[in-house]
């Protein structure tokens, strides 16, 4: 089943992301980048990156979500991914890598800083770019009617006050603190990220 179908090209991605999403029936999944692409804007402001690619990479990050989880390693297969045996046991992980792919192939976004971004905003990675971390941040303090465990929001936003890394080491480590209990599967890139950013 292709689940990009209804995923018309017009040349203006956030137009044609939103439409997709509305029409999908994603109210909450597009609340949700909606919200991230207004936290990513004021990240950028206040950390002298590119807003409005930092908006593009916020309102369409999660526009795989349409994919059922039982779905995603063939989906990702189709669109070229090689899934890893972490991504095969947590499905979940590859929503960011094929939304990343979906943007490039079928809405023809050629810019590898926004795909980056988009592609590893659920697990960050070692070296991530300025750009990952604005989305990475962005997404875990924005609304997220889907996430029903918030716990590290406010220790997050005020991090982010200080620095895009340090918001991002307080995720992380929160993640790999918290992993066992919620059940959560750790992607190594998460590990290798929270270790860089401890030095
Ligand atoms: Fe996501
Ligand atoms: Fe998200």
């Amino acid at each position: 089943m292709d689940y990009f179908a209804g995923l018309a090209r017009t040349g203006n991605v956030v137009d044609d992301v939103t439409r997709f999403l509305e029409a999908a029936g994603r109210v909450d999944t597009l609340a949700h980048c909606r919200a991230v692409a207004v936290q990513a804007e004021e990240l950028a402001v206040r950390y002298q990156a590119d807003v409005g690619r930092s908006r593009l990479a916020g309102v369409c990050h999660d526009l795989a979500a349409v994919v059922p989880r039982g779905e995603a390693v063939a989906v990702a297969r189709v669109f070229g991914l090689t899934p890893d045996p972490v991504e095969r046991t947590a499905p979940v992980l590859l929503h960011g890598p094929i939304a990343a792919a979906v943007l490039h192939r079928k809405l023809g976004v050629m810019d590898s800083d926004v795909l980056d971004a988009v592609k590893y905003h659920t697990t960050s990675r070692a070296g991530a770019a300025p750009l990952e971390l604005i989305l990475f941040v962005a997404d875990k303090i924005a609304l997220d009617p889907a996430a029903p465990i918030r716990d590290f929001v406010p220790a997050v936003r005020a991090a982010a006050k200080e620095s895009l890394q340090g918001a991002a080491f307080v995720y992380l480590d929160w993640v790999i603190t918290h992993a066992g209990r919620l059940g959560w599967t750790l992607h190594p890139n998460v590990l290798a990220a929270r270790d860089e950013l401890r030095c």
